[in-house]
Parts: structure tokens; C-alpha cells; sequence
């Protein structure tokens, strides 16, 4: 790459205020993301793509897809919902109006995913759509899916996943935020930690047996997957104050999950019936 192809690409990737996923766009060119998957990706409990027709759910800058892509998926699509207005906002939330969603949700919806797929020279195809209205008719069915950090953002977790199980006829990977404590708690009750009001836009926080338990319920078999593991920040997150706790749970997290990062947990599954 020519040091002009090299300022072209850092000048794009300057151009959106907002990036949520740390990603190598171009050789030394690197997103200012607030999450970094770049160390727990390969880790995941990915199924074989080679060939196959795959689906990313709720794919913001599209990192999940671009790794699809990478594997050898034939085609990829990657369906986010075209405005954050359109997000489950709890009430409160919503009341606060419009400049607050901005603020917390960013200006232009898959600004980030299309500079870096062009950047990558991605063929992914990015489809606007909520994940309640996947369905057969509308996106066809899929061989692989992959949802992330997205089921703890829904009202209704469980409709999502039904219309995620009624496109996917072959696997389904799941790779979910868990509650630290309740996971290492309760090992095999499944718990959520109920919010709905936080600013984090968090209806409900499964422990690991929760995230397993969702999916089944939805329909589908584990096969595969279920340590704990954290995403880390990217370079967008602001410092955390170093208050006794935060050290305390940034401990913890370590000890458990491998990072400082928010915990995780990622499952493979296939439709049981
Ligand atoms: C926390 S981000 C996770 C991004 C990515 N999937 C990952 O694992 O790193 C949640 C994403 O889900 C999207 N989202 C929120 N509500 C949605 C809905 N109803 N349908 C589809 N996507 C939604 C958001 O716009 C955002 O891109």
C-alpha cells in the first residue's frame, strides 16, 4: 500500500466520529473502536463457513461479518437496524429525547461498516433491517448465523431468537454479554439481572446457564462453545475512575474471563428440531 493509499485510509477512518469495533482496515490503519475483539476472535466457537451462505445480526461496524468473510463464507449478509432511533430504548430513555439517542447511539448508522468494508474491499452485503422482522420471506434462510452483544439490548430476547432460529438451518453462534457474578454463582440456575432504566440501555443481563437456557428455549441445541471470556475496551472507552471497586471487579474479571474487559459467553448451537 502507497503511504497516499495509507493517508487516504486513516482519513477515511477520521471521518467517522464513532466506531464501535478496533479493526485493522488496512495495513497499519487501525479503527478507534470502543471494543476490541481483535484478542478473543479466533477463540470463539466458530463452525465451518467454507462455502456457506452466513448471516451477522446486529453487525454495527460489521467485525463479525468481515470475519465470516475472511473464513470463507461464499456470501455474507449483515443486518442492523437503519437508525438508533429504532433501538428497544426503555421509556426513560427515550424521553430524554432525541439528541440524547445521538449521543449515545452516534449520528449516521453503517457509516463505520461501509468505510470498512470498502477499505477491506469487502463483498458484504449490509441490509437494514430489526432482527424481529428476519423471516424466511424477507432475507432467506442461512447456513451460519452470528449474533452479538445484542439479546441483552432487546425487550423481547426470545422473539428475536425465534426469528433468528426461523432463518437458520444450520448453525447459530451466540456470543452474548454475561453477568460476572451471577454466572460464577449460579453455574447451572439460569438468572438474569434485570435493569431496563440504565443509560447503558440494558434490559437484562443473562448468567452464562441464562444465555444457554435462552437459546434452547428458542429451540436450539449447544454443541460447542461456553467459557467465559472478555471483550476489551478499544482506545474510544473513556478511562474508568480507579475507585477500590472498579479495581476489584477488574480483578475479578481477570481472574475469571482472561481480561478487564466485559464477560462473555459464546455458544455454538443448532436448530433441535
Ligand atoms: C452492542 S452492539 C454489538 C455489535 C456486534 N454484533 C458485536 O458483537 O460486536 C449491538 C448492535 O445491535 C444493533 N441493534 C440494536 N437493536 C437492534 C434490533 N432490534 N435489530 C437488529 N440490530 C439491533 C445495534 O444497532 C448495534 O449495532
Amino acid at each position: 500500500m502507497s503511504a497516499a493509499d495509507t493517508a487516504a485510509a486513516r482519513q477515511a477512518v477520521a471521518s467517522n466520529k464513532l466506531w464501535y469495533h478496533t479493526m485493522e482496515v488496512a495495513p497499519g490503519v487501525v479503527t478507534p473502536g470502543w471494543f476490541d475483539l481483535r484478542g478473543i476472535i479466533a477463540g470463539l466457537p466458530w463452525p465451518d463457513v467454507e462455502g456457506k451462505r452466513c448471516l451477522d445480526v446486529g453487525t454495527y461496524d460489521g467485525m463479525l461479518a468481515f470475519e465470516l468473510e475472511r473464513r470463507g463464507a461464499a456470501e455474507v449478509v449483515a443486518t442492523d437496524i437503519a437508525d438508533h432511533e429504532l433501538w428497544d430504548w426503555p421509556p426513560r430513555l427515550r424521553a430524554q429525547g432525541a439528541e440524547f439517542l445521538r449521543e449515545a447511539a452516534g449520528e449516521e448508522k453503517g457509516r463505520g461498516f461501509q468505510i470498512a468494508a470498502e477499505l477491506l474491499g469487502s463483498r458484504v452485503e449490509r441490509r437494514f433491517s430489526s432482527v424481529y422482522e428476519l423471516s424466511p420471506e424477507a432475507v432467506g434462510e442461512f447456513d451460519v448465523v452470528t449474533c452479538g452483544s445484542l439479546l441483552l439490548h432487546l425487550r423481547d430476547p426470545l422473539r428475536a431468537l425465534a426469528a433468528i432460529r426461523s432463518v437458520c438451518r444450520g448453525e447459530f453462534m451466540s456470543c452474548e454479554q454475561v453477568d460476572l457474578g451471577l454466572s460464577l454463582r449460579h453455574r447451572r440456575r439460569a438468572v438474569l439481572a434485570f435493569d431496563g432504566t440504565n443509560h447503558l440501555l440494558q434490559w437484562a443481563v443473562p448468567n452464562a446457564a441464562a444465555h444457554r437456557s435462552m437459546l434452547e428455549a428458542a429451540g436450539f441445541d449447544v454443541i460447542a462453545g461456553g467459557e467465559l471470556y472478555g471483550e476489551d475496551f478499544g482506545p474510544a472507552h473513556r478511562a474508568v475512575r480507579r475507585s477500590p471497586r472498579s479495581l476489584a471487579v477488574a480483578a475479578a474479571r481477570r481472574i475469571f474471563t482472561g481480561s478487564t474487559g466485559v464477560p462473555h459467553h459464546a455458544l455454538l448451537s443448532r436448530p433441535a428440531i
